[in-house]
Parts: structure tokens; C-alpha cells; sequence
């Protein structure tokens, strides 16, 4: 590895997390992301073996499930280790598999954050993104809950996805702003420009997709381990997050440091 590659980003600038994660989307009921994992052991047991690999940095979502990544992760690894650090989402819902509703309204974001709470079993949680903007809700809005409930003590740092860098100046203006999760990938680089204005700012750019969803298909250009290399190196505020349901998939992604 080089060894000007760091293996670690401080996330709002306190918390410091393995640029490995880990993205939970897939540990849901299919089609559609929706309903409990029906192997929901084996989930545990992936779960955790990733943290035997040293993954402290899980992505999860309200959507997901909806609820049930939440869920499962509370399953399998609460009572957290110091150093796990729980990312979650609001502002959508998911009411059939693949319908996803996005509602930003305050009232929406509030209970949604009290509702994983209550599913991570935690008293605070450690990134709550706003999953999308609502066309019919200002970011300001939608932010401002989030803010509230940091400044409550339910909210540790707020993050933001599918976003672009006006959303993010904009959400800047009315808290701090820990990271961006947007589609980025070797194939899909739309976002290289934020990626750089997120590490200027020292936020964390978290690219999701980062195998190309389906890394066998046509259009990925790179194995997985190398397409999660190509953006461990690409810039030190990537934090990767593959998403998987197999542990030996999950090995060899987190073994993709030795190509950086
Ligand atoms: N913010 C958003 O709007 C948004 C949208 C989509 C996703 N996300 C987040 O990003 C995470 C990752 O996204 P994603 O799951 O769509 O895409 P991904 O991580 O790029 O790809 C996941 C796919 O790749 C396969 N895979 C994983 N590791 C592999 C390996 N080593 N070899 C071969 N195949 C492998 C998985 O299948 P197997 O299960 O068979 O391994 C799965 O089909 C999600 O879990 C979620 O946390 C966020």
C-alpha cells in the first residue's frame, strides 16, 4: 500500500472510521429492498464477521427494509463497540418493494429519527443523512429538523445524498455537514467535482454503487477489490461502502486495501 494512503477518515472531524465499510441496503427482503432479510442469522453472521475484518463504518437507511437494515444491525451488533460508527437515513420511505416515497417534511424527519432510535437501540445516532431532497420541501427544512434533533443530543453529525454542491452549500448555511453520499464509481465519475470540493471542506464523500451496482455486467470496468481500490486511492474523504450478501464477497472486498 502506498503509504501516503490513509486507511482512515476522521468523520466530522471526531470520529475516525475505517475508509472500509460496510453498505446494509441488500440485507432486506428482495425483490425490491423490501422487508426483513429472510436468512436473517446468516445476516448476523455477516454482519459481524465484517467487524472481525475490521469494518467500523455501516451504511444503512430508513428505506431499506423500510426499517429492517436498521434493524438487523441492532441485531447483530448492538451492544456497539466504541468504535462502531452507525450511519443511517430519513426522508424516504418505502411502502412496496422498489416505491420509494420521499417526504423532507420536518414533522416526517423528526419521527423518522426517533423510529431509529429505536431501531439501532442507540441514544444517538452517529450520521443521520438526508437520503433526498424533497422537490416540495426546502433543504433548509428538511436540514433544520436534523439540525434539531442534534442539537437534542438524538443526532451526532448529519450528512446529506443525492446531492449537488448548491444542496450542500445551501445545507451548510444551517448545520455542519459531515458527509455526501452520491452515486460515484471508475465507470460513473459525474461527481468527480464534488468529490474534490467535499475534501477541500473536509467532509467525507461517500460513493455508493461503487462496484457499478452489478460488477458483472457490462460497463464495470474493474474486478470489485480494484474498482474499491481505484476509489480508496481517488481521494483520503472516500469512504466505501459495497453492499453484499455473501461472506466470502465481503473477504475479498475487505482485503482490496492490499491493492491500494
Ligand atoms: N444513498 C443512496 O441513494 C444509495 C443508493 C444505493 C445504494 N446505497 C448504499 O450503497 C451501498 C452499496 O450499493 P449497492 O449495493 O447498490 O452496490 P455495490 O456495492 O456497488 O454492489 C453490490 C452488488 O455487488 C455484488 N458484490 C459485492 N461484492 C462482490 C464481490 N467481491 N464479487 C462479486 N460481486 C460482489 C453484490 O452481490 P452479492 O450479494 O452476491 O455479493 C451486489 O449485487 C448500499 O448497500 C447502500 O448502503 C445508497
Amino acid at each position: 500500500m502506498n503509504m501516503e494512503t490513509k486507511k482512515t477518515f476522521r468523520l466530522g472531524g471526531e470520529i475516525t472510521v475505517n475508509r472500509l465499510g460496510y453498505g446494509a441496503m441488500r440485507l432486506t427482503g428482495q425483490p425490491g429492498n423490501f422487508g426483513p432479510y429472510p436468512e436473517w442469522d446468516s445476516g448476523k453472521t455477516l454482519l459481524r464477521r465484517a467487524v472481525e475484518l475490521g469494518v467500523n463504518f455501516f451504511d444503512s437507511a430508513r428505506a431499506y427494509g423500510p426499517e429492517w437494515a436498521d434493524r438487523i444491525i441492532a441485531d447483530a451488533l448492538h451492544p456497539y463497540a466504541d468504535d462502531l460508527v452507525i450511519a443511517t437515513k430519513g426522508g424516504v420511505d418505502k411502502f412496496a418493494p422498489d416505491q420509494i416515497v420521499t417526504d423532507g417534511s420536518p414533522q416526517t424527519i423528526s419521527m423518522q429519527i426517533d423510529d431509529a432510535l429505536r431501531n439501532l437501540k442507540t441514544e444517538r445516532i452517529d450520521l443521520f443523512q438526508l437520503h433526498r431532497i424533497d422537490p416540495d420541501i426546502p433543504i433548509e427544512e428538511s436540514i433544520g429538523a436534523i439540525e434539531a434533533a442534534r442539537q437534542a443530543g438524538k443526532v451526532r453529525l448529519i450528512g446529506l445524498s443525492n446531492v449537488d454542491r448548491e444542496h450542500l452549500d445551501r445545507a451548510l448555511d444551517v448545520a455542519p455537514i459531515s458527509s455526501v453520499q452520491n452515486r460515484f464509481n471508475q465507470a460513473e465519475t459525474q461527481q468527480s467535482a464534488l468529490v474534490d470540493y467535499t475534501a477541500e471542506k473536509g467532509i467525507a464523500f461517500i460513493p455508493y454503487g461503487p462496484l457499478g451496482a452489478h460488477p458483472m455486467k457490462k460497463g464495470a470496468v474493474l474486478p470489485p477489490q480494484e474498482a474499491l481500490a481505484w476509489l480508496l486511492r481517488r481521494s483520503p474523504n472516500i469512504i466505501v461502502i459495497p453492499g453484499t450478501t455473501s461472506v466470502g464477497h465481503l473477504e475479498q472486498n475487505a482485503a482490496a486495501w492490499s491493492l491500494v
